[in-house]
């Protein structure tokens, strides 16, 4: 979309890409939402969130809904990066950069979730050392963060794959139910040992031109 050059921001790894969640892409994603392949045991995502919702028409309308609200939101604290996720041309799940207080911090967080029939094969690895990628190597970040619920296997162990530290603990709600959060940290100087030379980030000017960073701290 010519007008809206964020869109075009494009991280490549040899095993996928993140493409800017433009409404076509997500348009083929939703069939994975509404058929639930977003889903996992136990409850991954904290309260409210739309994948909750029970109803596959409504959850995706609700879900894109979201996505739309987060897009429109640009401001110097808050600001979300939606991607989706490409394997072999084929959208399988989403990974989101946050600027959370960026242009004082330099920090962010992410969010993701990859297709049931997607999992458990490196994937979701990947596609966070891709967005980790964009957010030290592209918007030269000083830090990430990262939370998950104590049982959520996978994200946890990925977190610290990558070089996070454990950084307390939190407490959350899931579908109402209270439910214990791990919380890591991951600094520049930590995601270092861990920066990959086969990672490509594309047409980043558009985040210098349009998010809130610091002036001259992105070095695109
Ligand atoms: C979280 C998610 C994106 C991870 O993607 P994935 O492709 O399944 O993860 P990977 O295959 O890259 O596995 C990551 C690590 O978790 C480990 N792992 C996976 N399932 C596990 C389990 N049940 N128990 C213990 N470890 C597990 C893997 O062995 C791997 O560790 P390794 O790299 O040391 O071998 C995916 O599972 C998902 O979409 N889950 C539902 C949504 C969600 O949890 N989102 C995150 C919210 S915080």
């Amino acid at each position: 979309m010519k007008a809206y050059p964020l869109f075009d921001v494009r991280v490549s790894t040899p095993k996928l890409e993140l493409r800017g969640a433009t409404d076509d892409l997500l348009d083929q994603l939703a069939e994975d939402v509404r058929a639930g392949k977003t889903h996992a045991d136990p409850l991954p995502y904290d309260d409210p969130i739309s994948l909750y919702e029970p109803d596959p028409d409504l959850r995706v309308a609700k879900w894109l809904q979201a996505i739309w609200r987060g897009r429109g939101r640009v401001e110097a604290d808050a600001w979300r990066l939606y991607f989706v996720v490409v394997v072999d041309g084929q959208p399988v799940g989403m990974q989101d950069l946050c600027g959370v207080r960026f242009s004082t911090f330099g920090t962010f967080t992410t969010f993701s979730w990859l297709s049931a029939d997607h999992r458990g094969r490196g994937l979701g690895r990947e596609m966070r050392s891709a967005i980790l990628h964009l957010g030290f190597d592209g918007l030269r970040a000083k830090e990430a963060s990262s939370d998950a619920f104590v049982d959520n296997h996978s994200s946890n162990a990925i977190s610290q794959a990558l070089g996070y530290e454990p950084n307390g603990s939190d407490w959350d709600t899931r579908q109402g139910e209270p439910a214990l959060l791990n919380r890591w940290r991951l600094t520049r100087e930590n995601w270092q040992p861990h920066r990959r030379n086969d990672i490509q980030l594309h047409n980043l000017e558009a985040c210098r031109t349009f998010l809130p960073l610091k002036d001259g701290q992105p070095d695109v």
